[in-house]
């Protein structure tokens, strides 16, 4: 549940292409005149981009999947407070590039931690601020090793880059399962295509949220 914006999140694992994709959905909303706040987890916010480099550093590995789904949900609650929520409220398009989903695979299905637990945590970081539409962007694991290879000595990569490609094939799974689970709110999309063909795909997707009669 939202105020008067739309809260719209991007997942998916490495490689899925979320960013390009979500600065091109900007870009086609702005042009049709809409409001749009690009932000992204963990971060957003500047007490969640601190959170950010301690998770993506690696520096709460050793305490264990519990622990960095507890600073996941910590960074979630100063974004909800200071940027999504006062958006949503302003009558923004919110576009975030990963949320809780992202908790529920790589701290869930991948880290181990149960349903219940996770639940309670994001009763407690979320309240009612649930995306109106989630878009997972899927890839095989074969598009994926292809990308990384491509973007190689581009960026270091980080804590969760790091995985191997077992952790990679679980976390594309675990979304695909979420996406089956909740058909209403989190779609599933083909990102193994050309940019352009996956932007067509999404924009598709947010025209029927945002211009439902159209
Ligand atoms: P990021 O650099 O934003 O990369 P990506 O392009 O993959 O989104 O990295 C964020 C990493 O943090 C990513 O590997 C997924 C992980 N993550 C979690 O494990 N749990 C979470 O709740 C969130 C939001 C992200």
């Amino acid at each position: 549940m939202s105020g008067r914006g739309q809260f719209i999140t991007f997942e998916g694992g490495e490689g899925s292409g979320k960013s390009t994709q979500i600065a091109r959905l900007a870009e086609a909303l702005r042009g049709r005149g809409l409001d749009v706040v690009v932000t992204r987890e963990p971060g957003g916010s500047p007490a969640a981009e601190i959170l950010r480099s301690i998770l993506l550093g690696g520096h709460a590995k050793m305490d264990g999947p519990l622990a960095e789904a507890a600073l996941f949900a910590a960074a979630r609650a100063d974004h909800l407070a200071s940027v999504i929520r006062p958006a949503l409220e302003a009558g923004s398009i919110v576009l975030c590039d990963r949320f809780a989903d992202s908790t529920r695979v790589y701290q869930g299905v991948a880290g181990g931690i149960d349903t219940a637990t996770l639940e309670q945590i994001e009763a407690a970081a979320i309240g009612p601020t649930w995306p109106d539409l989630t878009l997972v962007l899927d890839i095989n694991e074969k598009t994926r090793t292809e990308r990384r290879s491509a973007r190689t000595g581009e960026s270091a990569s980080d804590r969760f880059e790091d995985e191997d490609g077992a952790f990679h094939a679980a976390i594309a799974q675990g979304f695909r399962d979420l996406a089956r689970r909740e058909p209403q709110r989190i779609h599933l999309i083909d990102a193994g295509g050309s940019m352009e063909v996956v932007s067509e795909r999404i924009e598709a997707e947010i025209l029927a949220l945002i211009e439902p009669a159209a």
